[in-house]
């Protein structure tokens, strides 16, 4: 594992913008996740602009209920801050199929297209305060694939202020499993802020278990952890 810590969250969010930009110009598979941890690294990689888009690119999750136009899916959260911006190639961006007829097949036919196309080289994580990765909440298993779930209350709550009320904010999201997951070359998790500490205490020292479901990817081969100081707070020392 590569754990780094930045002085702050600007420093994280341009390193880690270097590095994407990188990976975006080879003909990878990149996933990209949504959040308020990833709004300064998107901003950021706006600035670095890879010269040529070669990756395919990919979405760690998607609300289920809202119709396909809507401000608040997380595909427009992504067309928004970087696709569009960057002129990436249509032809490149993978998303979810929600117009199928059952949710669940939207998923399957998502995580095939995903294997077909040789699964994911890296993955951009962002964590939910109850450790949840994508919208894998506590509970969810290790083999787990991309499906359909319940959004946890907790969760709902902390994406209350991107609709107007918390009646409004879907209960249920397509996300890539941890079991998908686990198969990533790479995992980058991002995490910034006091509030993120924690969380990301538990993450890296607490009990591996399912309760805190990012512990199940902790020892994955290919983790990168990228903190600020204040989302590193809490760890031990090292040395
Ligand atoms: C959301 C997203 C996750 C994201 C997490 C953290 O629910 N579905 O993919 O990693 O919560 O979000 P934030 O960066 O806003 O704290």
């Amino acid at each position: 594992m590569e754990l780094k810590i930045y002085e702050d969250a600007a420093l994280l969010a341009s390193d880690v913008a270097r590095r994407l930009s990188q990976k975006l110009e080879s003909p990878l598979n990149v996933g990209f996740a949504t959040g308020r941890t990833m709004d300064p690294l998107y901003a950021s990689l706006l600035k670095k602009r890879p010269q040529m888009p070669l990756a395919r690119v990919w979405m760690l999750d998607e609300y289920l209920g809202l119709s396909a136009g809507d401000a608040r899916t997380y595909a427009h959260y992504l067309r928004e801050r970087v696709f569009t911006p960057l002129d990436y190639p249509e032809a490149k961006i993978n998303l979810p199929r929600l117009s199928m007829s059952h949710p669940q097949e939207a998923a399957d036919d998502y995580e095939d297209r995903l294997r077909a196309a040789g699964g994911l080289d890296v993955q951009l994580l962002g964590i939910g305060h109850n450790g949840h990765l994508g919208l894998n909440e506590p509970g969810s298993s290790i083999d787990s694939r991309t499906r359909v779930v319940t959004i946890a209350e907790s969760t709902r709550v902390a994406n209350q202020g991107f609709f107007a009320s918390l009646e409004e904010v879907p209960r249920e999201a397509l996300t890539l499993g941890l079991g998908t997951l686990n198969e990533a070359r790479e995992l980058w998790l991002l995490a910034t802020g006091r509030g993120k500490a924690e969380i990301i205490k538990r993450f890296l020292e607490g009990e591996v278990s399912e309760s805190v479901p990012a512990t199940l990817l902790r020892s994955h081969p290919g983790l990168h952890v990228f903190l600020d100081q204040e989302a590193a707070s809490l760890l031990k020392p090292v040395g």
